[in-house]
C-alpha cells in the first residue's frame, strides 16, 4: 500500500508537518524498493537515508517541545515513543539483513507504520500543536 500525507495527519505545525510530509515521501520509497525486489544495497541507501532524517527530525521535535515548555510528563512520554522507534526500527533492520525479501517482512513494516501514524503522528505529535495554540 502506499503511504501519503493527508491533512488528516496535520499536527498543525509547519516545520513538524512539512518533515513528516518528507519522512512519509521517503518510508514509500524504501516499501516500494521491498515490493519491487530492489538489491539489498539501494535498499541499504534508503534505510540510511530514512534512518538520519527521522534522527533529525525528532531531534527538532524534542528541542520544540524544551522550547515551548510543554509539559515535563508529556515530553517524556514523547520522547519514550521515539525510544520505542528506535527499538522497532532496529529490529526490523535486522530481519531485513536477514531476508530482504520477506513477505512477513513488509507485513511487520507496514503494522509498525500504520501503528506510527495513528498513534504517534495522529496522538502524540497532535498534542504538541494544541498545546501551542492554547498557550
Ligand atoms: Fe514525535
Amino acid at each position: 500500500m502506499a503511504f501519503k500525507w493527508t491533512e488528516e495527519l496535520s499536527v498543525g505545525v509547519e516545520t513538524i508537518d512539512n518533515q513528516h510530509k518528507e519522512l512519509i515521501t521517503i518510508v514509500d520509497n524504501l516499501i516500494r524498493a521491498i515490493v519491487n525486489g530492489r538489491g539489498k544495497d539501494e535498499i541499504e541507501k534508503v534505510i540510511s537515508f530514512l534512518k538520519q532524517y527521522v534522527e533529525t527530525h525528532f531531534s527538532m521535535e524534542e528541542k520544540l517541545m524544551e522550547r515551548i515548555r510543554y509539559p515535563k510528563d508529556k515530553l517524556l512520554e514523547h520522547e519514550a515513543q521515539h525510544t520505542q522507534f528506535w527499538e522497532n526500527f532496529n529490529e526490523l533492520l535486522v530481519a531485513f539483513r536477514k531476508d530482504h525479501k520477506s513477505p512477513a517482512l513488509i507485513k511487520t513494516v507496514n503494522t509498525v507504520l500504520i501503528d506510527w501514524y495513528k498513534n504517534h503522528i495522529c496522538k502524540t505529535d497532535k498534542s504538541i500543536g494544541e498545546f501551542i495554540r492554547k498557550r
